[in-house]
C-alpha cells in the first residue's frame, strides 16, 4: 500500500513530504507540519506552496524558450484563483493576468499592477466592465461584434486604449466535460470566421488598435490535437487580413492536471508547448506570415498542483455499504465533483503511508446529497477529528466558492520555505450579513420578552 502513497504524493506540490515527528509521521508542505498549520489557523484551510508555482512559470517558459523562435509570453488566467497576493506573485514573476470584468479588477489595484500586465476578458461586458477595462487594462480581449461597437462609441472620448485582440471562435472544442469546452460552433464565446472579418474592418476604419486574435477551446484537456486546427485556421485569418507583423496570437489556457492517482502522469506541458509552437512554425512557414508573439494563458496548470485543501473529520459513519467520513468542508469550497463530476484523491495527514484498509466515501457538511467531495477511496483508519489533505486544490475551488449553508470562505496560506503567511483570512459569519439591509428597526429587547411570552402563552 506504501506505492499507493507515493503515487497520491505525486499530486501534491513539489515541496510536499513525509515527515517524522517523535514517534509519527507527518505530511508536511514546505517545510510546515500540515497538523500544525490546522492547529494554528484551523480548518478547511487551502494552502499554496510557492515553490510548486514557480516551477510551473520556470516549466512554461523553458519549453517557450526551446520550441517556440518568437517572442513569447504568459498570462495567469486569474479565474483558476485570484487574491492580492497571487496577484502580487504573478506579477513580480513577470506574468500578464487576466481578469474577468470589473469586480476581479479591483484584485489588480489592489496588487498594484501595471496596465500592461492586466489583460480584460468577459462574453457579456457590462457598461462598468468596458469602462474599468479601458481604464486599467493594456489587453481588451472583444468577444464580439456589439461589445465592438461599444467600444467604437467610447474611443473618442479617451485618448489611451488598450490593445484589442479579436476572440476567435474556431468551431472545434478540446475533449473535456461539455459544461468546459467553449470552441464548438454553438458555443458562447467568441466570433466566427465572417465576425471576425467583420471585426478587423471595423477596427481599422475606426483606428482602434487591433494587435491579435485570441482564442480558448476548453479547459482541462490532455490532447493538444484540436489546437493545431484551431491554430491554422487563426493563420488562414491572418493571412486573409494582411495582419501586421506586431500581431499577438494567444491560443487561452486549458492543459490539464491529474487529480486523482489514475490521472497520473502528470500532463506534460512541454508537449502542449511544443505542439503549439510547432502548428505555428510550420503554419507561418506555409503561409509566408512572419512569426507572431505566442502569448499563452493558463490558469489550472500554473496553480492547481500549487494547492492544498486541508480538511478535519467530524464524524464517521456507516450507512448501506458505505464507510462515510464528513468533513468540515465539501461543496461550499470545492463545488467541482457536483458540477464536474471531478474525481479527487486524499491523504490522512497523520501516519499518511498506513496501508489503506477501505473505501471512504468523504463527504461535506452542507445539505445536499451531491456535496461529496471523494466517493470510493481506498483510505487508511480514518478517525472523527483526523485531518485529511486533498491535493490538486488550487485551480477552481475557491474561486467557485459560496456561502451556502452559512459556509464561511477558508483561510488561504502561502507557504515558503517553512514559513506560512496568511493571504486570505477566514469569512467570518459577521461577513455573511455585512451585505444585508434590515426591513424594520431590531427589535427592543422589551419587544423580543413580549413576543417570548406571547408564543409561550
Ligand atoms: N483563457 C480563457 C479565455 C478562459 O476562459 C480560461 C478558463 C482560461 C484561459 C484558463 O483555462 P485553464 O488553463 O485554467 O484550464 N470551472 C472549470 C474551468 C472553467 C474554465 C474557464 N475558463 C473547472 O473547474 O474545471
Amino acid at each position: 500500500m506504501e506505492t499507493l502513497t507515493w503515487q497520491r504524493m505525486k499530486l501534491f506540490p513539489d515541496t510536499a513530504e513525509i515527515t517524522a515527528v517523535a514517534n509519527n509521521e507527518v505530511l508536511t508542505i514546505a517545510g510546515c507540519d500540515l497538523a500544525v498549520l490546522a492547529e494554528r489557523y484551523g480548518t478547511p484551510l487551502y494552502l499554496y506552496d510557492r515553490a510548486t508555482l514557480d516551477a510551473a512559470v520556470s516549466t512554461y517558459r523553458d519549453a517557450l524558450s526551446e520550441f517556440y523562435p518568437g517572442s513569447s509570453g504568459l498570462t495567469y488566467a486569474g479565474k483558476a484563483f485570484n487574491c492580492t497576493a497571487l496577484a502580487q506573485w504573478a506579477d513580480r514573476s513577470g506574468l500578464c493576468i487576466d481578469f474577468t470584468g470589473v469586480g476581479e479588477l479591483r484584485i489588480a489595484d489592489s496588487a498594484g499592477m501595471s496596465r500592461n500586465r492586466i489583460v480584460v476578458h468577459g462574453v457579456n461586458k457590462s457598461p462598468a466592465d468596458l469602462a474599468a477595462a479601458i481604464v486599467q487594462a493594456g489587453v481588451l480581449v472583444v468577444d464580439n461584434l456589439l461589445e465592438l461597437e461599444r467600444l467604437i462609441g467610447l474611443r473618442c472620448q479617451l485618448s489611451s486604449f488598450p490593445d484589442l485582440w479579436l476572440r476567435y471562435r474556431p468551431g472545434l472544442a478540446v475533449n473535456t466535460h461539455a459544461h468546459t469546452q467553449t470552441g464548438q460552433d454553438e458555443s458562447k464565446f467568441g466570433m466566427g470566421r465572417d465576425e471576425i472579418l467583420r471585426a478587423v474592418r471595423l477596427c481599422r476604419q475606426n483606428s482602434l488598435p487591433l494587435k491579435g486574435l485570441h482564442f480558448h477551446q476548453g479547459s482541462h484537456f490532455r490532447d493538444p490535437g484540436p489546437l493545431r486546427y484551431a491554430l491554422d485556421k487563426v493563420l488562414d485569418l491572418m493571412l486573409a487580413v494582411q495582419a501586421e507583423p506586431d500581431w499577438v496570437v494567444c491560443p487561452g489556457g486549458g492543459w490539464g492536471v491529474a487529480y486523482h492517482e489514475d490521472d497520473l502522469p502528470q500532463p506534460d506541458r512541454e508537449e502542449y508547448v511544443r505542439t503549439i509552437a510547432g502548428s505555428l512554425i510550420a503554419g507561418c512557414r506555409q503561409r509566408r506570415l512572419v512569426l507572431p508573439h505566442l502569448q499563452l494563458e493558463p490558469g489550472r496548470s500554473l496553480v492547481a498542483r500549487a494547492g492544498v485543501a486541508l480538511y478535519r473529520a467530524g464524524t464517521v459513519k456507516q450507512s448501506a455499504d458505505r464507510r462515510w467520513v464528513l468533513l468540515d468542508g465539501g461543496l461550499a469550497d470545492n463545488p467541482r465533483p457536483a458540477l464536474y463530476g471531478a474525481r479527487y484523491s486524499a491523504l490522512p495527514v497523520r501516519n499518511p503511508r498506513r496501508s489503506a484498509t477501505g473505501a471512504y466515501w468523504l463527504a461535506g457538511p452542507y445539505c445536499e446529497s451531491g456535496d461529496v467531495l471523494i466517493g470510493d477511496l481506498p483510505l487508511p483508519e480514518v478517525e472523527p477529528g483526523d485531518l485529511i489533505a486533498i491535493p490538486a486544490s488550487g485551480a477552481y475551488q475557491l474561486s467557485m466558492s459560496s456561502n451556502y449553508n452559512g459556509a464561511c470562505r477558508p483561510a488561504v496560506l502561502w507557504l515558503e520555505d517553512g514559513e506560512p503567511r496568511l493571504i486570505q483570512a477566514r469569512e467570518m459569519p459577521e461577513d455573511l450579513v455585512r451585505r444585508d439591509r434590515r426591513l424594520w428597526p431590531i427589535k427592543t429587547s422589551e419587544e423580543r420578552r413580549t413576543a417570548n411570552g406571547r408564543s409561550r402563552a
